[in-house]
């Protein structure tokens, strides 16, 4: 039985104040047990959340530097997350793809960068509007898989957590349906079953677009779907914990 998961995006939004609603809602919820709970901060909040938050809610950024350390301004490496007591990062998000030209081999260096410092890589993998109206769906996300899967070793490919987030449904209102979802989650899970079969049957595949305490439990009612990445309705509290409790 796969850990479901349910990880929050805030992007660039929230607060100090938000994480204080977050830190005393999640500290008082009774959470489903073995729900694992995740939230994905802008960068200035990573400390003051780890600080305030529950120790079961695990925390990580949105993106990383690949490289080490050096004089790359602005940027931040993965060293610094764990240092700050992150446990995750997401790499290869759609908005990073789109407006921060992060192709294949970024995001692959992102992911290395990330195991490197001890960090779980969520990579996020998703095909766009176009894609799917071309038929392309499954060639695109199979693809953004296999660059990223095919250049590690057996044992770092269990270390990662994979999102699947059709861009067409992220921030739209438009979700996947929950069958749409799910043949893409097969398809996910059966391409990873050719490098492993335990591969497949332990990786925590997460579904994103949209998804919001309304349609959450049927989402997560799918046999591949073990959780979700969040991002609208995780700055919700109430919302996201909604969602949390669909996972149980
Ligand atoms: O990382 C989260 C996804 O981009 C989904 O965002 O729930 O606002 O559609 P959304």
């Amino acid at each position: 039985m796969r850990t479901p998961l349910i990880a929050g995006n805030w992007k660039m939004n929230g607060d100090l104040a938000l994480i204080d609603e977050f830190a005393d809602a999640l500290g008082a919820a009774a959470l489903p047990q073995g729900v694992q709970v995740a939230l994905a901060l802008p960068f200035p909040y990573l400390s003051a959340a780890r600080e305030r938050l529950p120790a079961t809610v695990l925390l990580g950024a949105q993106t990383l530097n690949p490289a080490e350390s050096g004089a790359f301004t602005g940027e931040v490496a993965g060293s610094m997350l764990k240092d700050v007591g992150m446990t995750l990062v997401l790499v290869g998000h759609s908005e990073r793809r789109s407006l921060y030209g992060e192709d294949d081999a970024a995001v692959l260096a992102r992911v290395n960068a990330a195991l490197a410092s001890g960090l779980t890589p969520v990579l996020c993998i998703g095909e766009a509007l176009e894609e799917r109206e071309a038929g392309e769906s499954e060639r695109v996300v199979l693809g953004q898989l296999e660059a990223v899967f095919s250049e590690l070793s057996a044992e770092a490919r269990a270390r990662l957590v994979v999102a699947y987030e059709p861009v067409w449904a992220i921030g739209t209102g438009r979700t996947a349906s929950p069958e749409q979802a799910q043949a893409m989650h097969a398809a996910i899970r059966a391409r990873l079953g050719e490098w492993s079969a335990s591969l497949a049957d332990a990786m925590q595949l997460l579904y994103g677009g949209s998804m919001k305490a309304a349609n959450a439990a049927e989402l997560l009612a799918q046999p591949d779907i073990d959780g979700g990445l969040v991002g609208g309705a995780s700055l919700q509290v109430d919302e996201f914990l909604a969602i949390c409790q669909s996972a149980g």
